[in-house]
């Protein structure tokens, strides 16, 4: 199946605002991370977004407003679709803001920002400056890594006789968040009831389950500092509660804002890229032997999978009135940056659509960039490269088991499930 959209496919006459003009006027809907597809490149139908005769911002009207107000998509927004442009988003701080992202908990009448997604420069490099230590690859070498591998060896192995896996459910779900929980000292019989409420909050689309859901990972998450004020231990959660921020203990909604934060940002993430990965490599067998044969471009490739398999996409607030490529943007417009496009967008990248693990300048969007990049990247790429190395050492060439579902949704919901087999050497 290959998507036939196109612009005038995508425009709509819902009343935007009167600033926007109506040929930009579009329901993009369709590349937003909600519509499945069975493609061994779930991403393709997005590359055309692009295309140099597109118009440089369009504007996304969804037939009716809903929970994403919350994300700051609720009510229609720009999207910005090229690779130069989306850059200029996320690094042109004056014209875009980042203030009150990913703020959920005003859904049940919370204040506390989201840090440090939700805090504009200058004082978002304070709370940079206070998380970034634990995240840099020499911390990660040095503290993490070892158990990471650990784990992922262990569960492997737990995996390599059966000659069958979900990878999804039973290995993507799980790593990340053990190496997370890990991370930040949370006990691990939460393991389950932190997905349920991550599900509820992000998936469920219904105001009562989001609202609960809130409620109890937040009542959790205070009772659990509270705990680790009292009783310091090594790991991160205590590291950030009993720390000092410019001198001076931070405030209950410092503390809460960013444990809330990591904790949102660090569950799913990695699990839909890895479910993603490997439906890939399931699909397109000549990247494992390329893999196996040469180890050395694990690196390579583990940022090739990013690149195109970029799940989420970022929305930005304007910051005051300017005009760019020839519309009036107004203080206030939401401003929405399509990374599934951005990433395929062949003025920047050659040959976009290849997977290319000796790819060189690979800088992609899929952890954004500028201030606000991912601190959790180099987290995430050592717990892919780890398993890709310890996997290929152990399972042999594997496939899609026969009858399997396939479907995929191209961003953070990605696959729920994906049996794997492969043959049992004797
Ligand atoms: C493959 C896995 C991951 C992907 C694709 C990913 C993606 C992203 C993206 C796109 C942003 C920027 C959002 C925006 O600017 O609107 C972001 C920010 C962030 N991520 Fe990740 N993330 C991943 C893993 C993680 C992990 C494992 C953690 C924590 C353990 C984490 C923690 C954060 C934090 C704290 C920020 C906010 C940074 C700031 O505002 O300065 N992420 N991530």
């Amino acid at each position: 199946m290959q998507d036939r959209r196109t612009l005038d496919s995508i425009r709509v006459d819902h009343p935007a605002p009167p600033h926007v003009p109506k040929d930009r006027v579009v329901d993009m809907a369709f590349a937003m991370g909600g519509v499945p597809n069975d493609l061994v490149d779930p991403y393709a139908p997005f590359e055309w977004l692009a295309g140099p005769e597109i118009p440089r911002l369009l504007y996304n009207m969804p037939p009716q407003a809903g929970l994403g107000a919350v994300a700051g998509t609720g009510n229609g927004n720009w999207v910005v679709t090229h690779y130069q442009d989306i850059d200029r988003v996320y690094t042109d701080n004056e014209c875009f803001s980042n203030l009150g992202a990913a703020a959920f908990q005003l859904l049940i009448g919370e204040t506390f920002r989201s840090i440090p997604l939700g805090v504009d420069p200058p004082e978002h490099s304070k709370y940079r400056m206070y998380l970034m230590p634990y995240f840099s690859p020499a911390r990660i070498s040095r503290d993490l890594e070892p158990r990471i591998r650990e784990v992922v060896v262990e569960m492997i192995e737990a995996i390599a006789d059966k000659g069958e896996a979900d990878i999804a459910w039973d290995f993507a779900r799980v790593y990340p968040v053990r190496i997370f929980m890990g991370l930040m000292g949370f006990p691990a019989p939460m393991f389950e009831q932190f997905l349920d409420w991550e599900w509820d909050i992000l998936h469920s689309n219904s105001l009562e389950k989001m609202q609960a859901a809130l409620r109890g990972v937040l009542q959790f998450l205070r009772g659990f500092m509270a705990e680790k004020e009292a009783n310091p231990d090594e790991h991160l959660v205590s590291a950030i509660v009993n720390g000092r921020i410019d001198g001076r203990a931070p405030t209950e909604e410092e503390k809460i804002g960013m444990v809330w934060f990591l904790w949102l940002g660090g569950l799913d993430t990695v699990a839909a890229t890895i479910s993603q990965m490997f439906r890939r490599m399931a699909l397109q067998p000549e990247i494992q032997h390329q893999l196996r044969g040469h180890p050395e471009l694990i690196n390579g490739a583990v940022e090739e999978f990013l690149r195109t398999q970029p799940i989420l996409s970022s929305v930005r607030t304007a910051a005051k009135d300017f005009e760019w490529h020839g519309v009036h943007i107004k203080k206030g417009d939401g401003i929405s940056c399509l990374i599934p496009a951005g990433n395929f967008d062949a003025a920047r990248f050659e040959n976009p659509r290849l997977f290319d693990p000796a790819r060189t300048g690979n800088r992609h969007f899929t952890f954004v960039a500028g201030i606000h990049v991912c601190l959790g990247a180099h987290l995430a790429r050592r717990e892919l490269r780890l398993l890709l190395e310890e996997w290929f050492r152990r399972i042999p060439e594997f496939r899609v088991k026969p009858g399997a579902d396939t479907t995929v949704y191209p961003g953070l919901l990605s696959i729920r499930n994906l049996p794997l087999v492969w043959d049992l050497t004797t």
